[in-house]
């Protein structure tokens, strides 16, 4: 069942379906949650059973304000707090030592926590609400199955995990992928997965340059946001560069078919069986659509995706890795 997340009877009714151990669809600025009680261990493996997502895979709690950290970790770093007074709430999950005996399921046996204060209001409004009746964080991974691509609409949501999960529409998630991930746990910032905040304002805010995982020498190895396959469209997708779709479309003429292509660079086909949407230049504007393509073109359902690999550039890391990891489930 969906309802409209702007209802406070809505919120009303999601926090009695979490009070109770259920699971709740849940808009954020980045990308629907499928929410528990992150202190109800029974509930937050109802998440992990409905995603079919490995035991192991710690997931994220969500935190009304700053204030809501205290709960789940043992210790804030320096540069961890100026990160949280920069950009929370919004789009970046930092991992902390975690408090010894919470959400002991959510993380996935992890001495660690994943936490994040979503800016999105009917997030917000429901992670106050269940506050107000003591459930101090919400457990929530990306409301997709294991390995899918992440939802960033109700209807995402309900078409993932049927109409019998209470869904709050928040309307289409304005950030369109995950949040920047940070670990915060091995004395200077370790980017974990990158999102749509620019790796320059990170470090000018923590004052210390981030380091790549590449350059750890223990890698997390349980992070499935850090497997290299995942956010998997059914189709097979193939990165190319403008000359190559265009020769490719070129070679194909009339007979392209079951393709569907995602390009900024206007390109022509003569068939008309084949999918072409315009990728948009800014960078912001293309992760908004990233998922909600990739879905459509799933339901078109056509056997290839050609997208044409983004720039270069640092406004791009996001989409690019998102895209990569697509491309090699292919
Ligand atoms: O934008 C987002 O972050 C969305 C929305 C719903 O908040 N959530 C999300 O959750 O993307 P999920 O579970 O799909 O991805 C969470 C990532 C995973 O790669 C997980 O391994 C990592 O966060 N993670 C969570 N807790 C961790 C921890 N303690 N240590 C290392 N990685 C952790
Ligand atoms: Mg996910």
């Amino acid at each position: 069942m969906t309802l409209d997340g702007q209802q406070p009877e809505a919120i009303a009714a999601a926090v009695d379906a979490l009070a109770a151990g259920r699971l709740v669809g849940l808009p954020t600025e980045t990308v629907y949650g499928l929410a528990a009680d992150a202190g109800n261990d029974a509930a937050v493996r109802a998440i992990f059973a409905a995603k079919g997502r490995p035991a192991d895979h710690p997931l994220i709690v969500h935190v009304a304000s700053a204030e809501g950290v205290a709960a789940f970790a043992a210790e804030v770093p320096p540069f961890a707090q100026r990160l949280i007074d920069a950009f929370w709430p919004g789009p970046l999950t930092l991992i902390l030592p975690r408090r010894p005996g919470v959400a002991d399921a959510a993380a996935g046996g992890h001495p660690t926590i994943g936490l994040r204060c979503p800016s999105h209001p009917v997030a917000h409004a429901l992670l106050s609400a269940a506050a107000a009746r003591g459930i101090a964080g919400l457990a929530a991974p990306s409301a997709n199955r294991f390995g899918r691509i992440s939802p960033t609409t109700a209807a995402h949501v309900a078409a993932e995990f049927g109409a019998d999960l209470l869904v709050l529409d928040g309307g289409a998630c304005a950030v369109g992928i995950e949040s920047t991930i940070i670990d915060c746990t091995r004395g200077a910032p370790v980017l974990l997965r990158p999102g749509q905040l620019p790796r320059a304002r990170i470090e000018q805010v923590a004052g210390t340059r981030m380091l790549s995982k590449e350059e750890m020498s223990a890698p997390d190895p349980q992070a499935p946001g850090t497997l290299s396959a995942h956010y998997a469209p059914r189709a097979k997708l193939r990165l190319m560069n403008a000359r190559e779709l265009r020769t490719a479309l070129e070679l194909l003429g009339a007979d392209a078919k079951n393709i569907a292509v995602w390009a900024r660079t206007p390109l022509h086909s003569e068939s008309r069986q084949l999918v072409l949407r315009r990728m948009p230049d800014d960078a912001d504007a293309a992760a908004q659509q990233l998922f909600a393509v990739l879905r459509g073109f799933d339901e078109a359902q056509v056997k290839l995706i050609w997208v044409e690999a983004v720039p270069d550039d640092g406004a791009w890391d996001g989409v690019r890795d998102r895209l990569a990891r697509a491309a090699a489930s292919a």
